[in-house]
């Protein structure tokens, strides 16, 4: 069977091989075989090829935080999942071909659900879900400021928020996008940059925004924090710009606005096994139903992942880049 496999960690393209290795075997009598219909290329990928993740394991090593698979052997005692069931993995490792999980950690999904979609219910999903659910108690009508709006994170975000009644200010750095984000439930769409809380507020008609959500780092997380009301929340979860939050303590000091920082697992970890399921099943059926979209861009074969790691380092994507191990989309 293929797999990917990184010999070092660097540049993504560079470092990242498919190569032939032995078959996963029959599961044990507490384990999941499936093959892995589609995974997605996330930045948190990117970052684990480049050795700067939080996860830095012995090489060689196999990135991969989420995919879709269909089941092709469980062991004994498993009964939540039986062959030919789609499942998502809570564990990573999954740029390959097939993979061997213990029953537990196999979430299974509607059957019939869209596989480049399913390849993607994993991470983005839940964590819009959460730092909508976690930080801060909003009502309808509550305003929320995020940027890297056009991200997956960050549609997803919009339409959730939404549905919520929630009202939207969206900072992308592509004025073009507001065509594509208004449809989803956008109420603003707005170009970041140094004036952006002067714009914000004229465009919000100074209304208060208590969340803020902010996956870029640097000045950008400055700028959302300038944002949000006295005493508001901005949950840093991502860092696109590669650099630390750099913020204003004008921001604590005199308007008490509270930095915080969100990481899917943290937050799944407060859960028992059952409400994470919900979680994933509620979000489900929502991509089910078509509510919930990710854009995907192209998808590539396994053979050729440095190609579709060097597609996915590009910016102005219109989605995601996709690999396909065994051809199923
Ligand atoms: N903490 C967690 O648990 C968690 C979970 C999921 C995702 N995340 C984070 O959420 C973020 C979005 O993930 P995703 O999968 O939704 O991303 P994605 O769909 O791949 O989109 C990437 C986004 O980042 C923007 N971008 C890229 N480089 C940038 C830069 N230097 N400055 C400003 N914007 C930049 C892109 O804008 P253009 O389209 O204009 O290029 C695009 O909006 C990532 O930082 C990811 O690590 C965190």
């Amino acid at each position: 069977m293929k797999q990917v496999l990184i010999d070092s960690y660097g540049t993504p393209w560079d470092v990242a091989r498919c190569a032939d290795v032995p078959d996963v075997g029959d599961p044990a009598a507490d384990e999941v075989v499936f093959d892995v219909l589609a995974f997605p290329i996330n930045p948190a990928d990117m970052w684990f090829c480049r050795g700067s993740y939080r996860l830095k394991p012995p090489l060689p090593a196999t990135p991969g935080a989420e995919c879709v698979g269909r089941v092709t052997a469980v062991g004994a005692q498993v009964r939540h999942v039986k062959p030919g069931d789609l499942v998502i993995n809570l564990q990573r490792e999954n740029w390959a071909q097939k993979r061997r999980v213990k029953g537990v950690d196999a979430i299974s999904l509607p059957a019939g659900i869209d596989l480049e979609q399913a390849a993607m219910v994993r991470i983005n999903p839940p964590t819009a879900e959460l730092m909508l659910s976690d930080f801060v108690q909003l009502k309808g009508g509550d305003w929320v400021i995020q940027n890297v709006a056009n991200s997956a994170v960050g549609r997803l975000a919009i339409v959730l928020a939404h549905e919520r009644g929630l009202r939207t200010v969206n900072i992308v750095r592509r004025p073009e996008l507001a065509t594509e984000l208004k449809p989803l439930g956008a109420d603003l769409v707005i170009v970041d940059g140094d004036d952006l809380a002067a714009r914000v507020t004229r465009e919000t008609g100074d209304a208060p925004i208590r969340l803020g959500l902010e996956a870029i780092g640097g000045k950008a997380t400055g700028r959302i924090c300038d944002c949000v009301a006295t005493d508001g929340t901005v949950v840093h979860y991502g860092s696109m710009s590669g650099q630390n939050p750099d913020v204003s303590r004008n921001n604590f000091i005199y308007r008490g606005v509270k930095l915080t920082g969100f990481m899917l697992g943290r937050f799944l970890a407060k859960r028992n096994a059952q409400q994470i399921r919900d979680i994933y099943a509620n979000l489900a059926a929502q991509v089910m139903d078509g509510r919930l979209h990710a854009p995907v861009d192209t998808v590539y074969p396994i053979e050729n992942i440095k190609e579709a790691l060097a597609h996915a380092d590009k910016g102005a994507r219109n989605g995601k880049i996709l690999v396909s191990p065994n051809g199923a989309i």
